[in-house]
């Protein structure tokens, strides 16, 4: 990996988690044991990106389309996120990382809603990393629900339309007061966001890896940040003068904070 100290590491890392079923048919497995495999990946991610100083990681664990599966996948990937949430929300805890789910969580089975409720009261304090779980996330669904919110108030005569701006959408938005993702990973080879972050990944930077999500770790996730860190991000402005520099340019302040 390049001089750590070098180029500014990414604040938010978002990753669609792809490739568990496939990364099951190859062993001939059940893809259950694929999101099973999937979890532990998920553990050690966190784990790295803690350890790596990445203030936000987002990841993409159940999206609004993933209603369409077969009933027996949706309803064991709903079990494993309550067994994930209960066997180590201590854990999580304990490393001092702060809780939050994205998505639309009203819409929830009830007995997967107070468990996702009861891990970010219980984290709420906590400062080392956020762990954002989009479960039941879609963007289009996201930005709906905000859009919503903004026409009651404009109805109800608290807000004209001229006050509706970039900064207050994004403050509507699930991930309001996160900042944007520098950089969106997505596993198994697709190179496409499936609904992931529409507004929010305006300027991230995008690193497709051909691996299965099950196979990803700390090594995995040290490349995806190595090569962000020789991106040139410009945020619409011309190439500073000093190439070493170009990473550690702050985005405009309407583009860095979702709120
Ligand atoms: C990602 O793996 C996990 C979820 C979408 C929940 P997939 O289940 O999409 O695995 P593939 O893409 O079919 O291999
Ligand atoms: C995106 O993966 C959703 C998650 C990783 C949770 P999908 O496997 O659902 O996406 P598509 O269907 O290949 O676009
Ligand atoms: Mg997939």
């Amino acid at each position: 990996m390049s001089d750590p100290s070098a180029r500014t590491l990414p604040l938010h890392i978002a990753i669609i988690m792809d490739g568990n079923g496939r990364w099951a048919a190859r062993r001939g497995l059940p893809r259950t044991m694929g999101h099973r495999k999937g979890v532990e990946a998920v553990r050690e991610t966190v784990r790295a990106a803690g350890e790596l100083g990445i203030r936000y990681l987002t990841l993409y664990a159940f999206s609004s389309e993933n209603w369409s599966r077969p009933e027996p996948e949706v309803n064991d990937l709903m079990g494993l996120l309550k067994v994930f949430i209960r066997r180590d929300l201590a854990e999580l805890h304990r490393q001092n990382v702060r809780v939050r789910i994205i998505g639309d969580r009203w819409n929830l089975r009830s007995d997967v809603l107070p468990l996702l409720l009861e891990a970010e009261e219980t984290t709420r304090n906590n400062t080392a990393i956020t762990v954002c779980i989009a479960f039941n996330y879609g963007s289009r669904d996201e930005i709906a629900r905000a859009m919503q919110s903004l026409a009651v108030d404009v109805a109800e005569g608290r807000l004209s339309p001229e006050q509706i701006t970039p900064p207050l959408i994004a403050s509507r938005l699930d991930t309001a007061g996160m900042p944007d993702p520098d950089l969106v990973i997505r596993t198994s080879g697709e190179e496409r966001l499936s609904n992931f972050l529409l507004w929010q990944s305006a300027y991230s930077e995008f690193v497709f890896m051909p691996e299965y999500w099950p196979d990803f770790d700390r090594a995995m996730l040290m490349r995806a940040i190595d090569i962000y860190r020789q991106r040139d991000r410009r945020f619409g402005n011309v190439a500073p003068a000093s190439a070493a520099a170009s990473s550690a340019t702050p985005p405009p302040a309407s583009l860095a904070v979702g709120s």
